[in-house]
Formats: C-alpha cells, structure tokens, sequence
C-alpha cells in the first residue's frame, strides 16, 4: 500500500471525462472498451490532459449506462476484466496520466444480488441494505430528479410487499447508510479498486445517501459523516488519491463537501458552469463574476472542477426559474433538447458551431480557478443527436477519423452501441480527430496549445483570482496571482468588437506579454490601460517587468 505525503496533483490537474463505451472498440463488437482506451493513451497524452474520468465500467444491466451497477466487484463484461483495467493504470501511469472512475454509493442496479435478495423481504439478510415503508408518503419533501420519467421516490415491490425508496430512476434502489453493513460494504468496494492501481473516484449523486423525515434528504449531517470516513480511508492508506463530489446544489451546501479539507478533495463547480453560458449569451460578466464572488474560498489541499459539458443533460437546477427559462429560450428552443431540468446538447451544437463562441467557453474555463473537465469530443466540437433517447444523443462514438464508424469500431454499423454522428454540420468525415491533428488552425490544435500553456503557469491553476472593474461589461478581465508570477486574461463576451479601459494601476511598469507567442503588449502605466477586443476573443498575458532593452 503506497503511504507518504499527497502530491496534490490534483490542484494542477486536467481532467478527461471518458465514456469508455463510446470511446474505442479493440475487439468489434461496436463496444468501446478497456483495451480500446488503453490504444488511444497517446492521443490523450498529446492532448495535454494528466487524468483520465472514467464514466462507470462496472457490472451492470446497463439501463442507465452503468450507474446502475449489478457488481462493485467486477468489470463490465462488454468493457474488459479487472486485468484489463490493471494494465489500463500501468499504460496510463507510464505516460503521466491519472486514471479515476466512477463510484456510485447511492443506489445499485434493482438486478445487484444485495436487491435480489432483500426483496425477499424482513427475513432477507440484505432487507436493511435498502430502505422500505409501507406506504409511499415519507419523505415527502424530497424533490424528484428525473422528473420527466419518475413521478415518485417510492416504487412497489410486488415480492417485500413494501414499497421501496429510489431518488433516480425506479430501477435504482437506493442503498440504507443507516445501516453499518452498507457503510462497510461500500468501503470494502473502494479499497478493492484503490489497491487496483486507481487514483481516486468521482463519487456519483454524494447528496442523497441518509434520508431524514422533515428534511429534502440531501446534504443532511450523517451524509458528510460517511463522506468523511471515505476521506479517512484515502489519507489513512492511499495519499495521493482523490475523492471528487459529484453535489449538485447551491454554493452555500456545496461548499460543504470540503467539510475542513478532510472531506473532499474536489466538488464539480455546478453554480458556475450555467453562469458561463449565461454570461455569453447575455454578453455580461454579471453572471460569472456574481457566482465566483458568492462562492466560499475552498480550504486549503482542496479544488473545484470546472466544467463546460458532461455526460448529463446541462444541468439548470443552480438558476433560478427566470435564469432557467431563459437559457432553456436561448439554448433549446427544439423540445427534444430538453430533458428534466436541462438541456441535453454538446458544446459546438450549444454555441451554433461558431469557432469563436467555443474558443471563448474554454477560454474562460482555463483562465478561472479550479481544474477544467473536458468532456470526449469536445475537443473536437463532436455534435450531439437528440433524436435519440435519454442522454444517448450526447453519448454517441467518438469521431477519430473518416474511417468506417469513425475509425471507432470495425463492427457492423448496425452492431454499434448508438449510431454515428452523420448530420450534416457534424457528420463525422467533417469532424474527427485526424482531420483536425493535421489541420494547424483546428479548435484540436489550438486547444490543445492552451492546454499546455495553462499546466506551464501554476498562476492559473492555483493563483488567487481577482476581477477587474472593466469600464465595459461585456468585458471579463480578472488576474492570476501565484508566487510572484501574474497572469492578467481578458475576454469580450460580445459578438462585436469592445473596447474597455482597465485600472492596471498597481501593475504599473509591468509589461504584458501575450501567453502565446510572448508579443509585448505598451508597459503599464498609472492611466488605465485602454484595450479592443474583436468578437468573442480572448487575450492571455503574463505581466512581467520590462527587458533593459527591446533587443535583450
Ligand atoms: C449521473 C447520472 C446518473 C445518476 C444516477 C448522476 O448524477 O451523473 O448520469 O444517471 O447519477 O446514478
């Protein structure tokens, strides 16, 4: 068992969320899986990424895409086995990479053995690894999350006679943390995949694990107890791993999931990842600014992860219900792009495609605090298909190349696991990885040279932020301070050109360098500093005292 002093790579980390289905087949089935990944460790290397998210690639029937796991112990079998995944860690440690997965502690799949046998109802060893009632009233307060497909929280067993408590979907019974044995069971299940070569876990749905009558049932004291004996298992035996909160919910609760630092070491940033596209869309740094400025500093050894797009519709349960009509109005006026409370669309499809829109949602994710998630295919503004069912439509096969399936998978078309994306603007011989490696101005290139000059510059990942009073509020600019190196980035949120004058007052006689390229932009002076900006563009500087000559 590795024991020492953490790393805290994951202050400095860029995450890949990897659907492993969706990613690369290796044996032809039209099934991504674990060898298939483990081929395309170099592309993701070069990308510029240090650690892979891997959706669920456990056990399971697969009705909603493995987060309803059948066996904690064991690897799906249409993805590999747990070899597969040992060499998986080995091939991506080699290259640097961190490898962690989903680990899904609120429910189980209804097929699980433990559910199989409780239904057998109080005689059943397994009947308290579930929480029961004969009458589906408790609870009350507890919001529904698929609203669109549940109407309750409590489904029938027609065998326990008794109804059953599930906050997703009625095939997902939600496990009793009431009961030690679940709570040991579930510890059990994360030590087996730590000693496994894993790096840590993205913990799936963590707000909803004790239910509490006269409360929502999320966020209650006994959740954050069992949170922190997850934590105590990592720093006890496996330092240099990590715990990151999936915790939908206001700044205010979210926060919470760091308890002191010895709770969490990352949460996903909900609040702020609409607040970008509401800002762009409204071409006003409000939105942005009000969030970050609204959410507690984390404490110390501890990280947000930021997000533009995941496997999820986008969520708008962090807006209020104007601030959700109108991105719902701006960003899915087709029914089909809806879905629960959000809209189940890709990023190029969101921002119509417009290179500079794109560009500018990763140029704010990069220039703001926390560690940026990239979703598959983002990368490469993959398109989406809401035609197809649930969030299918943002989970179809990666684009490599114009290949046959996208050079995804030699199986028959009809085998593959969704179809591949041939709409007209997305059609996979128009977007695809190899198209865009050997085209020098693609969104691939240029974001893969943002990627390295961001993991250069500790400033961004763990610099102190502060927001600059631009005259013009279609203007961003905020710096990055981090042990004597300043970062100052500006973006216009507009879709004409801007300009703004910043107070750079106490950078006076610095000159700023542009991140890229290094071109020296007029030293500072005491007067503000008077800048335009074309549409959507972003400028990125290093502040830095002037050379004793040009030529030096
Ligand atoms: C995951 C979803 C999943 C749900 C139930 C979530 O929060 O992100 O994809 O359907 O948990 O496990």
């Amino acid at each position: 068992m590795p024991i020492g002093t953490p790393s805290n790579w994951h202050l400095d980390a860029i995450f890949y969320q990897v659907y492993v289905r969706g990613f690369q087949d290796s044996d032809n089935d039209g099934i991504g899986d674990l060898n298939g990944l483990i081929s395309r460790l170099d592309y993701l290397q070069q990308l510029g990424v240090t650690c892979l998210w891997l959706m669920p690639i456990l056990e399971s029937p697969l009705r909603d895409d493995g987060y309803d796991v059948s066996n904690f112990l064991a690897i799906d079998p249409t993805i590999g086995s747990v070899a597969d995944f040992e060499r998986l860690t080995k091939a991506a440690h080699a290259r640097k990479l961190k490898v962690i997965t989903d680990l899904v502690v609120s429910h189980t799949s209804a097929e699980h053995a433990w559910f199989q046998d409780a239904k057998r109802g109080p005689e059943s060893a397994y009947y308290s690894y579930y929480v029961w009632s004969n009458d589906d009233k408790k609870y009350a307060d507890a919001r529904i999350i698929f609203n669109d497909v549940e109407d309750s929280n409590w489904a029938w067993c027609s065998s326990a006679k008794q109804f059953y408590w599930h906050r997703f979907f009625a095939h997902q019974p939600d496990l009793n943390y009431a009961t030690s044995e679940v709570q040991e069971a579930m510890l059990a299940n994360m030590r087996f995949w730590l000693e496994r070569g894993i790096d840590g876990f993205r913990v799936d749905a963590v707000p909803y694990l004790f239910e509490r009558e006269g409360t929502t049932c999320e966020n209650l004291p006994e959740t954050h107890a069992f949170c922190k004996r997850m934590r105590q298992l990592i720093n006890d035996h496996y330092p240099d791993c990590i715990l990151l909160a999936e915790a939908n919910q206001w700044p205010e609760e979210l926060i919470e999931y760091f308890g002191r630092g010895d709770e969490f070491h990352m949460a996903f940033n909900f609040p702020l990842m609409p607040r970008i596209y509401m800002s762009v869309k409204q071409e006003d740094r409000g939105p942005i600014v009000d969030i970050l400025e609204r959410l507690p500093a984390v404490p110390a050894g501890c990280q947000w992860a930021t997000f533009l797009r995941n496997h999820d519709e986008l969520t708008l349960e962090m807006v209020s219900d104007p601030e959700r009509d109108y991105m719902v109005e701006s960003f899915a006026n087709e029914p089909r792009m809806r879905l629960n409370r959000g809209i189940r669309r890709r990023l190029a499809p969101l921002m119509d495609n417009d290179r500079r829109q794109i560009e500018l949602l990763y140029s704010i994710l990069l220039s703001l605090p926390g560690s940026p998630v990239i979703y598959y295919g983002d990368e490469i503004g993959m398109g989406d298909n809401i035609y197809l069912g649930d969030r299918d439509g943002v989970r179809t096969p990666m684009q490599w190349s114009s290949d046959r399936n996208a050079g995804f998978s030699q199986a028959d078309r009809s085998r593959l696991y969704q179809p591949i994306n041939i709409d007209a603007i997305y059609h996979y011989q128009a977007i695809n990885v190899d198209s865009q490696l050997h085209a020098p101005a693609s969104l691939l290139n240029w974001l893969k040279m943002m990627l390295h000059a961001r993991v250069s510059h500790r400033a961004f990942s763990r610099g102190d932020i502060t927001f600059l009073d631009a005259s013009n509020r279609c203007i961003l600019a905020l710096t990055r301070e981090w042990c004597g190196e300043i970062a100052l980035v500006i973006h216009n949120l507009s879709k004409l050109p801007q300009p703004t004058h910043l107070d750079l007052s106490r950078y006076q006689s610095l000159v700023p360098h542009q991140l890229l390229g290094m071109h020296r932009f007029p030293a500072i002076t005491r007067d503000p500093y008077f800048i335009i900006l074309s549409p959507y563009a972003s400028l990125w500087f290093l502040l830095q005292q002037p050379s004793p000559s040009p030529e030096a």
